[in-house]
């Protein structure tokens, strides 16, 4: 066996790249986006600026923001060649199911002959430089991130039974997205008037802002487990839909991307802020999970957790405070006097709140995992885009492991088993 391997469970301690895209110190709480801290970009800068910035590494001028925005939105209006495909779905199929499929479909559908040759072609002459390749990249990423929003919202409008709609230009990223939705809350707190009045849609200033801070705050985090889980698909160099569809499925589960559905379920099931000792019981009996709690890198509290309570405060200023707003609040608070989250470090994550603000704006549980892909796309494409241009070449992500399985044996004929 060539030398000693270290076990590192779940890549406890482990870094597989270098990375010049997004620094996470886990120990104070600070997470920077190129250099950038969060703090300041979510109250100066738009979703579309961050998404410039995160795949190509420095802040946009006017112009290139102009050229981008542009790219982004004409590729992103959907063929409707998609229709038969969304509606071959059943009626409740979870929003995430169809959109890790939609992902792939698109490779079908935009991909060459083969798209798995489509992305050893486009590696091997991106790799020498070649203009041609390098704007097909590009193409392909504006592609995904303008489609990221309408595959979102025709996975939201097929289980509504609704026709698929076409945005305006002149929307930014975020309204195009709401446009597309065409999202009639029951507080219709999102458009001051539907899309299919006289009236043009116009979202609510407040909460289309609302959603573009937590698109900058969803749209990268380092090497998490669908960022890790799309370059180890991308290092065997498949075409960018299917790394993408790969990343979706990685960020479905509770444990990652699934946790701000779970945490609303979680408050559902508390009830209310009377029974959260009880829960906190049960948590530290290990017979539940503290959603929206603990972090892999974290180990004081997660410096988007703050900006996104802020952000709920301006929303529930539209829609009205959220029912679960006490039972989420009274859970907070416990937990973070509570020794046994404190021994641990434990604090809220990104998740804790968001889901509030989510349902808050009318959004269907299941949808907000949805929400958390639609900005991630940015973040799993630069560091795509990263491994795809780096110097040293792209090498096949084949980690090794410990065997502890049976030594050598005999095979045993089946009529001899017992
Ligand atoms: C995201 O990686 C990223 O950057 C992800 C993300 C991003 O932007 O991409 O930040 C987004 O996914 C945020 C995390 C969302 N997930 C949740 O909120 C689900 C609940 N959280 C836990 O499942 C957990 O905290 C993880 C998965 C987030 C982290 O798990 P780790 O790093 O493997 O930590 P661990 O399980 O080793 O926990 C250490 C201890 C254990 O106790 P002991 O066995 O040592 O006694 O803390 C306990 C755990 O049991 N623990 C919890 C807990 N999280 C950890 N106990 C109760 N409730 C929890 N939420």
């Amino acid at each position: 066996e060539r030398g000693l391997r270290v076990f590192d469970r779940g890549f406890l301690n482990t870094a597989v790249i270098q990375s010049s895209i997004t620094y996470i110190d886990g120990d104070n709480g600070i997470l920077r986006y190129r250099g950038y801290p969060i703090e300041q970009l979510a109250s100066e800068s738009s979703f579309l600026e961050c998404a410039y910035l995160l795949i190509y590494g420095s802040l946009p001028t006017q112009a290139q923001l102009s050229l981008f925005d542009r790219e982004v939105l004409l590729h992103g209006l959907m063929h409707a060649d998609a229709t038969g495909f969304f509606r071959s779905f059943r009626y409740d199929a979870h929003p995430m199911a169809i959109l890790t499929s939609a992902f792939a479909y698109l490779g079908s559908y935009y991909g060459e002959a083969n798209p798995s040759l489509q992305g050893q072609d486009l590696y091997t002459k991106c790799a020498k430089g070649d203009p041609v390749a390098l704007q097909n990249m590009d193409r392909q990423i504006f592609r995904l991130i303008g489609k990221a929003t309408t595959l979102a919202a025709m996975a939201y409008r097929v289980r509504q039974g609704r026709e698929f709609v076409v945005p305006p230009t002149g929307m930014s990223y975020t309204e195009s997205f709401l446009y597309q939705l065409d999202h009639l809350s029951p507080t219709d707190a999102f458009s001051t008037s539907s899309s299919s009045s006289a009236t043009p849609y116009k979202p609510h200033p407040i909460l289309a802002r609302a959603l573009d801070i937590l698109f900058i705050l969803h749209a990268d985090h380092e090497l998490n487990a669908s960022s890790t889980t799309v370059l180890q698909a991308g290092s065997s160099l498949p075409d960018p839909y299917s790394v993408v569809a790969a990343g979706c499925a990685s960020l479905y589960g509770p444990l990652h991307g699934g946790a701000n559905e779970a945490v609303i379920r979680m408050l559902v099931s508390i009830g209310s802020p009377e029974n959260v000792p009880a829960f906190l019981a049960a948590v530290k009996r290990r017979e539940k999970v503290l959603s929206g709690f603990g972090h892999r890198v974290y180990k004081t509290s997660d410096p988007r957790s703050f900006i996104i309570r802020k952000v709920a405060d301006e929303v529930f200023t539209v829609t009205g405070p959220d029912p679960l707003l006490a039972t989420a609040m009274a859970l907070h608070d416990e937990a973070l006097k509570d020794d046994y989250f404190v021994s641990r470090k434990l604090a809220p994550n990104v998740d804790f709140w968001s889901g509030l603000i989510y349902r808050a704006m009318g959004f269907p549980m299941d949808f907000f995992p949805v929400l958390f892909v639609v900005p991630r796309v940015v973040g799993w494409l630069a560091h795509w885009r990263q491994m795809m241009l780096s110097p040293d070449g792209v090498k096949i992500w084949r980690p090794r492991q410990i065997y502890v399985g049976p030594p050598e044996r005999p095979f045993v004929l089946l009529n001899e088993r017992e």
